[in-house]
């Protein structure tokens, strides 16, 4: 196995933490000489690259935020001339300017070499075929796990999203060994493979790369067993690179490890923004360590996790998301992530692992109804039960009151990519 890893790999924890520091500090120089606005806000806290002396240091320096490169739209993070950039991408965002992030040519082979080690960590093989799932164009999970893949020596099929029938028809045909797919768009494939009379267990695949969406352990295990696949998670965003920035090893399945030679991980308290101590639950914060295009500093993903010592491999994994700041609903003062309800919906026998979460607002109050799909065959007193064990599930586990409405299979809005869990129907 060793045989396998690359040279970064293969360090230990204090070899490893002396490379961070130093592709650390060369980082801060980098963007301060370059970035006038990260110049502006080193100054502003009255520091200079110099000043951080040891990994922990990087906690003085301020954080970066999406509203921030929303403000240097479109290419004011930029750290090297335009002529230097390769290659573009973009996330639309829910509301207003798109996030646009640069790569250099270096910055294109770094991705390609982090998400080549993600495939191998998963499982993947030089000579495997993997067939890319994720939608190709601005985002970049298609063409991020393209280069990959081939930069670790398989054969790829670049079928991005949607097109349900026609994956189907590529699976079967080219008998690829790799699937890399949003965790909701494995489930559409499901459903196409069974009503196509395809029994989905005697595919060639063998793993599943799942990422760019919150998925839960109950989620894998439903593709687990309806595949008869390994399914892993991989982490990622794109204002740091894109997929790739963190992998869960198929050999523990214990959470992604940051690829921590490349990016440098912090947990902060959302609202305070002080360093948490490793193991405890917060924001995650990553500071590029390599990137030439667009160096981030300290950047704030909204993403909920923990630092965890490494297992499988020297670099700490994080523990998989299970909720992003954006997707809190609070709901009369008590908060509730969309994974929470997906846990007990997938845990209900009678359930399809379909949901969506309707909000509403009657007068003042704010209303959650979990619509889910109901499995071919149950019953109506089956499906009666399976919503009165959803609503208490979510009374005793975490604590409100939520309408459950079971409906007929095969009537809930399927995922193509990354899946919009809830709908929000408050006017105002
Ligand atoms: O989703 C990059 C990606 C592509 C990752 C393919 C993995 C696979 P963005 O569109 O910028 O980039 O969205 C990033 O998606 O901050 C998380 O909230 C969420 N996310 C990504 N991976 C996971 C995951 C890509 N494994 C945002 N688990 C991130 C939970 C994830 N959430």
């Amino acid at each position: 196995m060793t045989a396998l890893l690359d040279a970064a790999e293969r360090l230990c924890r204090e070899e490893l933490q002396v490379l961070q520091l130093e592709r650390l500090r060369s980082t801060l120089r980098h963007a301060y000489a370059n970035v006038p606005f990260y110049r502006a806000a080193f100054d502003r806290a009255g520091l200079s690259p110099g000043d951080c002396r040891s990994l922990g240091d990087l906690a003085r320096f301020p954080f970066t935020t999406k509203a921030d490169l929303r403000e240097n739209y479109p290419f004011g993070m930029f750290a090297v001339p335009r002529e230097d950039i390769r290659r573009l991408h973009a996330s639309s965002g829910t509301t207003g300017r798109p996030t646009v992030v640069g790569y250099t040519e270096n910055d294109l082979s770094m991705w390609a070499d982090v998400v080549a080690r993600s495939i191998r960590a998963a499982g993947g093989r030089p000579g495997h075929t993997v067939h890319v799932a994720y939608g190709y164009g601005l985002f970049t999970g298609g063409l991020g796990a393209h280069y990959g893949a081939e930069r670790l020596g398989c054969t790829v099929v670049p079928a991005s999203g949607g097109m349900t029938v026609r994956q189907v028809q590529l699976i079967q045909d080219f008998r690829p060994e790799i699937i890399m797919v949003t965790p909701t768009y494995m489930l559409t494939l499901l459903d196409e493979f069974e009503r196509q009379g395809l029994d989905p267990r005697s595919t060639s695949l063998k793993v599943g790369i799942c990422g760019a969406e919150p998925w839960t352990q109950e989620m894998r295990h439903e593709i687990e067993e309806r595949f008869a696949i390994d399914a892993v998670d991989i982490y990622g965003l794109s204002e740091v690179i894109g997929p790739g920035v963190a992998q869960e090893c198929v050999e523990t399945k214990d959470g992604p490890h940051i690829w921590e030679d490349h990016f440098f991980p912090e947990v902060v308290d959302p609202l305070t923004g002080e360093v948490l101590p490793e193991g405890e639950e917060g924001e995650l914060v990553l500071t590029s360590l390599t990137k030439e295009a667009m160096p981030v500093i300290r950047y704030r993903t909204r993403d909920l996790t923990r630092l965890l010592p490494g297992t499988a491999r020297v670099f700490r994994r994080m523990e998989r998301v299970t909720g992003r700041s954006d997707d809190l609903v609070v709901l009369r003062g008590v908060n509730l992530f969309p994974t929470q309800i997906e846990e007990i919906v997938l845990r209900t026998p009678a359930l399809a692992p379909h949901f969506q979460l309707l909000l509403t607002r009657e007068g003042r109050m704010d209303t959650l109804t979990v619509r889910a799909e109901a499995r071919a065959g149950a019953s109506a007193e089956q499906r009666e039960a399976a919503g009165r064990a959803v609503a208490a599930a979510v009374k005793d586990g975490i604590g409100v009151s939520v309408g459950v409405e079971v409906v007929d299979p095969e009537t809930l809005e399927r995922s193509v990519g990354k899946f919009k869990r809830i709908v929000d129907r408050r006017a105002g």
